[in-house]
């Protein structure tokens, strides 16, 4: 745990010394839970959106984009539930005057039990050696039972309570499992409330005239407002998608790990209309694809595992998350959700329009089912960025930080360093950055001893270092590096484009899938 933290630690501050992630507004001490993306971090985060849109948009012939506005009329919040049921359970410590996620109290607690049976398998798995067999020993061992029966009963019964609103019985539970506040380990805790995650604002010039508006919790509800005008003026016929990337704003009771649960966030949602009936196919396909899509950057299969719902969202008859192993463990990435008929048919009866499918082929109107993908894209940003930075020990002893950014989403693809700063190496060092730049995002880099700027480089990420030296005026030729092998290769100028193209090309990284 001390080495994740010690991990997670220096990628927050590798993310800001090498501008990928400020706090907002650090000069007046920043605002909680609100991050801005510098020169490098805004280059990734495009890439990432853009790695998305491609493969959700530009490859499927079904699926069309979107952009909604953030302000949307006041009763598609009532409409979509949120006004009503978008709560989180809050609980304040009258010592400490922390504010506190009640049901996340309960879950860290059931954590720590869960690091209880991961000590005693480790401990067996010294024992028995290579003859250990894991799944057995979990579902024999008493003691592993007897953890696991706790937890299974502790999250049933907090399942059960938060389904009922019974507030009481959460307090009860966090008081009989003696749950203590993680900062100041006291007990004396306020009875559990819900607290409604929107914020709100105004419109309108005047106090009296103002209408009172939310900011969107998520992109969705633009996209099921819309439904039936794309439909129509895109002739989409069922099956087919609506896409959207946007910003959405909840106000979390606790917002912490840095990009992981913001106040401000981008999503990348997708609306997959269906016919009903169909939804149990269609979830599988979703699921399928968008595992693919995880698995096609190559951050480790072992880092990605699906977490299916026990307890479903008020608008969900089937939700899986994709899960991926954060620094500071396994943790939502991603949920695909079938959504039913639920939202459209709440807009409307909010609405009083029609938001019907008329099926040719079945000559009748019905109103689609919804399957919804939705990931976080600073969430994304994060599982990249995290995976990808890497302290390496060199054969020589010395260590190198190298940020192993999946090529085609770095924010460089390479860097052009004449190794000295005269004799002609900087002109055509500039001309190699100005022939480049039509097809990629790319670098100049002229201080500092070599070995130091490809230093910098690998801990920026950048996937090439092309060096011009005193050869290249007699040969034409440059000196490529490598930044995962370190390998370095001479190549001539002219094939510098297709050398690059073939790594960081979206087409290659996409056909993965
Ligand atoms: N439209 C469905 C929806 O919004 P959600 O599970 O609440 O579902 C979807 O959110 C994704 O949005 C999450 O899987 C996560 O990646 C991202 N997300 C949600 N809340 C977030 C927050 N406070 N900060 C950053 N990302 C967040």
């Amino acid at each position: 745990m001390a080495n994740q933290d010690d991990k997670f630690k220096k990628v927050i501050s590798h993310a800001k010394e090498y501008g990928y992630v400020f706090q907002s507004s650090e000069i007046y001490d920043g605002l909680s839970a609100v991050y801005d993306y510098a020169q490098n971090g805004v280059e990734l985060k495009k890439n990432i959106r853009d790695y998305w849109w491609r493969a959700m948009v530009q490859m499927n012939d079904n699926i069309v984009g979107l952009d909604a506005a953030i302000f949307m009329h006041p009763t598609t919040w009532k409409a979509s539930g949120h006004v009503d049921a978008f709560n989180d359970p809050l609980i304040d410590n009258k010592d400490s005057k922390k504010r506190y996620r009640a049901d996340v109290l309960v879950e860290d607690y059931c954590l720590k039990i869960e690091a209880k049976i991961e000590k005693e398998v480790k401990k067996a798995q010294k024992r028995f050696g290579e003859t250990f067999d894991k799944a057995e020993f979990i579902s024999t061992n008493p003691r592993v039972l007897g953890y696991q029966e706790k937890i299974d009963s502790i999250l049933s019964r907090l399942g059960k309570s938060l389904e009922s609103e019974d507030l009481a019985d959460v307090k009860s539970l966090i008081e009989e499992l003696q749950i203590v506040d993680p900062l100041t380990g006291s007990k004396n805790w306020t009875d559990v409330k819900q607290f409604n995650l929107m914020f709100g604002t105004k419109l309108g010039a005047s106090a009296e005239s103002a209408m009172d508006l939310h900011l969107r919790p998520e992109t969705a509800q633009g996209i099921f407002v819309n439904f039936l005008n794309v439909q129509k003026t895109g002739r989409m016929k069922l099956p087919f998608g609506i896409a959207q990337t946007g910003k959405a704003f909840r106000n979390e009771i606790v917002a912490r790990q840095f990009i992981f649960r913001m106040r401000e966030f981008e999503q990348m949602e997708m609306q997959f209309f269906i016919k009903p009936g169909t939804q149990g196919e269609w979830f599988k396909h979703w699921k399928d694809a968008r595992m693919k899509w995880h698995l096609s950057l190559g951050l480790g299969n072992e880092n990605y595992r699906f977490h299916d719902h026990e307890k479903l969202a008020h608008y969900a008859d089937a939700a899986t998350d994709i899960e991926f192993r954060f620094p500071f463990g396994f943790k939502e990435l991603e949920g695909i959700h079938s959504r039913t008929d639920f939202d459209l048919k709440a807009h409307e009866e909010h609405s009083g329009k029609k938001l019907q499918y008329f099926d040719h082929a079945e000559n009748k109107s019905y109103t689609p089912y919804v399957l919804e993908t939705s990931i976080g894209l600073d969430r994304m940003f994060l599982a990249v960025f995290s995976n990808s930075f890497v302290e390496e020990e060199l054969e020589n002893n010395t260590t190198r930080t190298v940020l192993r950014l999946p090529a085609v989403l770095a924010p460089f693809k390479a860097a052009v360093l004449p190794l000295v700063k005269k004799d002609g190496l900087p002109e055509i060092a500039k001309q190699i950055v100005d022939d480049l730049k039509w097809d990629f995002n790319v670098a100049y880099d002229e201080k500092d001893a070599v070995g130091r700027r490809y230093r910098r480089q690998d801990a920026n990420g950048t996937p090439f270092c092309i060096t011009v030296d005193h050869d290249t005026l007699e040969d034409n030729a440059v000196t490529i590096r490598h930044r995962d092998t370190m390998e370095q290769k001479r190549v001539k100028i002219e094939d510098l484009r297709e050398i690059i193209k073939k790594e960081v090309d979206v087409r290659s990284w996409l056909m993965k899938m």
